[in-house]
């Protein structure tokens, strides 16, 4: 009898029932994505971040395609945490996916308040979105060691949720930030978030954002998400890694994990096409026929060095 490829794989001590993660932002708050795509395909889906506060966000244009991807200045608008879990969270247990919480924040402490209140729904792990410019005085938590570490070590006394830390392809030296997140209690880390990018319409000459510059997502990021990954995964193979940047396939998957990712999400690819995750699976499923693969696990880390 013909045994079927196993498709779960884990982030430490985390299970997920296949490597695909809808990434945050891009399914919405998930429990109105449901209605749209079959979720079981997912391993996880994370809803979008959530603040302690309601974020108005930009205001429009906030989103725009530009050369093979797209550009994205939306601001993290979100009602604020309280007003989320009041509204989506009871709706949760009901997926059938698991769900993770992403929590946003100006400062570690505004972390730490999102996390203790995203712990009180059934979000089964929260995903730490360092990677947005709300540092105190601008920057970016992922571009500072000791920023990004002081916000997980809050998110990590409020709750013994499974933690991700969304980390930042913008980041000149990924793997320090990397090692700081883990030493201050992140289970995994997320490689990564958009990079930074700027368009502007010839005809108008206006800028493509409101905010002028955004971040920069879908087919052209994946190279650079990749060697985030393969440089996090060489230098710390015991610290597991969600791949993210530019997949719309299954093959564009087996790459991430080749890379040393453990899982691997899908974000722009939505837009294009909601219901991309079922159509990556079979591609999955075919590629593990073809080469004969029994186990997510045989491919991760699996690069053959020249
Ligand atoms: C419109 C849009 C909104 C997003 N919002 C969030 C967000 O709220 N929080 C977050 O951590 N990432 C957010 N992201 C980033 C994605 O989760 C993902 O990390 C990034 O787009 C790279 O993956 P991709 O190339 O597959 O889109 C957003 C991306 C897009 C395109």
């Amino acid at each position: 009898m013909k045994t079927l490829p196993r498709l779960g794989t884990r982030l430490g001590d985390y299970s997920l029932r296949t490597p695909l993660v809808a990434s945050c932002g891009t399914v919405g708050s998930v429990a109105d994505f449901a209605g749209v795509a079959d979720l079981q395909v997912y391993g996880a889906a994370v809803a979008k971040s959530v603040s302690p506060t309601p974020w108005s966000g930009r205001k429009p244009p906030r989103l725009a395609a530009t050369g093979d991807g797209m550009l994205n200045g939306i601001g993290i608008q979100n009602p604020g945490v309280r007003a989320w879990r009041d509204e989506i969270g009871s709706q949760l247990s009901a997926i059938g996916t698991d769900v993770w919480g992403s929590a946003v924040g100006h400062t570690a402490e505004e972390f730490g308040e999102v996390a203790s209140v995203l712990a009180t729904t059934s979000v089964t792990a929260i995903e730490a979105n360092l990677s947005c410019p709300n540092l105190e005085g601008g920057g970016m938590f992922a571009l500072d060691a000791g920023a990004a570490s002081r916000v997980i070590a809050a998110i990590r006394q409020a709750t013994d949720l499974p933690l991700g830390a969304k980390l930042s392809p913008n980041s000149e030296q990924i793997v320090p930030i990397a090692s700081a997140v883990a030493e201050a209690g992140a289970d995994w880390v997320v490689l990564g978030n958009t990079v930074w990018g700027a368009g502007f319409d010839i005809e108008t000459r206006r800028p493509l954002l409101s905010g002028v510059v955004g971040g920069y997502s879908g087919r052209p990021i994946k190279p650079i998400a990749l060697r985030c990954v393969w440089e996090v995964s060489t230098s710390m193979p015991d610290l597991p890694i969600v791949g993210t940047g530019g997949v719309a396939t299954g093959d564009d998957v087996v790459e991430f994990l080749l890379a040393g990712a453990s899982a691997v999400g899908v974000g722009s690819a939505h837009f294009a096409s909601p219901r991309i995750g079922e159509r990556i699976m079979r591609q999955l499923a075919k590629y593990f026929r073809r080469h004969r693969i029994d186990d997510v696990s045989e491919l991760i880390g699996a690069v053959r060095p020249w």
